[in-house]
């Protein structure tokens, strides 16, 4: 009972967090109004343009390749940490979103990395699950900070997949990573928002899939 309480705090907290995850997703999928102004009229009000989504297809998340650890048929879940897991804990969280800016709910979002020495598990399903986004095209994954291993960057693995659309196989990549510009599939457009929270870290990253 108790690991439940705590999972529900842990959640409401996500939840919390997601709320302003939110309130970011819209800044980012809107850009800011532009204003007009009358130069020859000092008096005259500015007049504010539409909002306009900038969620469009030059926005789309880019794909990457599968490299050679992935495993199908990985077990929902959201929370990869078990028994003899360790390394720092990080919670993966963002939004699936069509090129419209439209949340995207009820999306695969697959993910598989490293453990924290750089090792898959490419036996069982350590480090590797699944899980569908919410109504308003959430998803939160509790994980640990993937190890490196030699010739890559420190990545996630992921694959995003809208209902009855292609499936995105992509990485996501973290700032400030030595590694990163030596790393030939390094892209910034992957690139994580990495914060420190209480227990570990938090990272944000939105999916931007095809309009279907
Ligand atoms: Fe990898």
């Amino acid at each position: 009972m108790r690991r439940y309480l705590i999972y529900r705090s842990r959640r409401r907290f996500l939840h919390l967090g997601t709320m302003s995850l939110a309130s970011l997703a819209v800044a980012t999928c809107t850009k800011q109004p532009a204003t007009r102004t009358t130069e020859t009229t000092a008096s005259a009000q500015p007049a504010q343009l539409p909002l306009t989504p900038a969620c469009d297809d030059s926005d789309l998340t880019p794909s990457q390749t599968e490299g050679p650890y992935y495993t199908p048929d990985s077990p929902e879940r959201t929370s990869l940490l078990e028994p003899g897991i360790t390394g720092t804990t990080i919670i993966l969280t963002g939004q699936v979103l069509s090129s419209n800016c439209a949340p995207i709910a009820r999306a695969l979002v697959d993910v598989w990395h490293s453990d924290a020495e750089g090792e898959y598990d490419n036996v069982g399903y350590r480090l590797r699950g699944h899980q569908f986004t919410d109504d308003a095209g959430y998803y939160s994954l509790e994980t640990i900070i993937p190890g490196l291993y030699p010739g890559r960057t420190r990545h996630f693995h992921v694959k995003v997949q809208a209902p009855n659309q292609p499936v995105l196989t992509t990485q996501l990549y973290f700032p400030e990573e030595p590694q990163n510009e030596r790393d030939r599939l390094f892209q910034p457009a992957l690139l994580l928002a990495v914060q420190e929270i209480d227990d570990g870290k938090q990272a944000t990253f939105n999916f931007i899939l095809p309009a279907g």
